[in-house]
């Protein structure tokens, strides 16, 4: 098969957890027989750097005639960062948001997994930890407050600012039935997390949700207060398989359970439309503390590689190879800096790589 790949490499650690990735995906196009073309695009600081706008639109012309996306990370230290001297819309995130509209990016997978090998590193009590978790955020990427209207004014004196969260019943319809479908092939529940209490947005949301989950029978839907869902994270993750929710709500949720796995350096994403095309990326950001220093863990990113193979190009058998790959490197022993535990041998970002693309078979 041929694949048709861009690449953004972007900031900070990006181009070498990117880089990593590659080595691993030419090492399944070897042993299974595909040709990979790669076609790299500028975006966030990167892009500034070269073009002063975080997003080129040859660079979305680009990403737009590829089967599939792989990003690293993108953005730097907003204190240090003269790009953070820009306005807002010219700064390295406003390219992220720009992608994800261009591309009609709405349905965001997180999936959040404790890994066994890992389990040390889980924050949580050994009681509520031992039951393991394996859930997976449905987030909705390209609506709500994210892209609703935005203004700040001054009226007599006072500097006041606006920012609007919308939904139509569309925009809720088409990811809720992603959630949907992905909920009947996994252990067929759903948390749909709203703020009904309060929100109109999150009203029609619930109301909109329960539509869908009447073509769904088997899957057990469930509603949950967003500040609720906040705290049984922490108490009883074991409880969650697919947690459906808006923009800021996914945001700010997927951020929480990642932390609660432990190992941040280990999730991937998955942003997708309604066709095979996806834009994948590791759920973490750029650390440009460790910027160029070759200690980043690359796993996030090769496993986001994985679930491209999957998604994007039905390549089932390859990424269970890369996900073979990476429980047999941790079985071993082999951490990068942020996943290292007593007992472990720490090893650098390229040599992760190098390990990994070695056990693809
Ligand atoms: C994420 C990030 C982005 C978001 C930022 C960088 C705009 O936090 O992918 O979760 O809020 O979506
Ligand atoms: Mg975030």
């Amino acid at each position: 098969m041929e694949l048709n790949i861009t690449c953004i490499p972007g900031d900070g650690i990006g181009p070498e957890i990117v880089r990593e990735a590659k080595k691993v995906l030419n090492k399944v196009a070897k042993c299974y027989g595909h040709q990979i073309n790669y076609t790299d695009i500028l975006m966030g600081g990167a892009s500034i750097d070269v073009h002063g706008v975080p997003l080129t639109e040859e660079a979305v012309e680009t990403a737009k005639a590829a089967d599939a996306v792989l990003m690293g990370s993108i953005g730097g230290d907003t204190t240090t960062s003269p790009w953070y001297q820009l306005p807002p819309n010219l700064r390295p995130e406003a390219g992220l948001l720009a992608i994800r509209k261009a591309l009609n990016l709405f349905a965001n997978l997180r999936p959040a997994v404790l890994y066994e090998e890992l389990a040390e590193a889980c924050p949580l009590k050994p009681e509520i930890s031992e039951k393991g978790f394996d859930m997976l955020i449905m987030r909705e990427l390209t609506g709500g407050l994210y892209f609703g209207e935005r203004r700040t004014v001054e009226e007599n004196g006072v500097r006041k600012a606006v920012d609007t969260l919308t939904y139509d019943e569309k925009e809720i319809r088409r990811i809720a039935v992603k959630g949907f479908d992905i909920a009947r092939k996994r252990r067929k529940k759903v948390t749909s997390v709203d703020k009904a209490n309060v929100l109109d947005s999150s009203r029609l949301w619930r109301s909109v949700v329960e539509e869908v989950a009447k073509d769904y029978p088997e899957v057990a839907l469930e509603h949950m207060l967003v500040d609720n869902c906040a705290m049984q994270l922490v108490k009883d993750p074991a409880q969650f398989d697919v947690i459906l929710t808006e923009n800021m709500f996914g945001d700010i949720l997927s951020d929480e359970a990642s932390m609660v796995t432990g190992s941040i350096g280990m999730l991937a994403s998955a942003s997708l439309n309604d066709t095979k095309f996806g834009l994948y990326e590791p759920s973490h950001g750029s650390a440009p503390d460790i910027a160029g220093k070759d200690i980043a863990n690359p796993i996030a990113t090769v496993l986001s590689a994985a679930m491209m193979l999957r998604y994007s190009f039905d390549l089932d058998k390859e990424a269970d190879a890369i996900e073979t790959a990476v429980k047999e490197v941790l079985k071993e022993g082999c951490r990068t800096g942020d996943i290292m535990s007593a007992g472990c041998e720490q090893v650098s970002c390229s040599r992760m790589g190098d390990l990994l693309a070695e056990r693809i078979r």
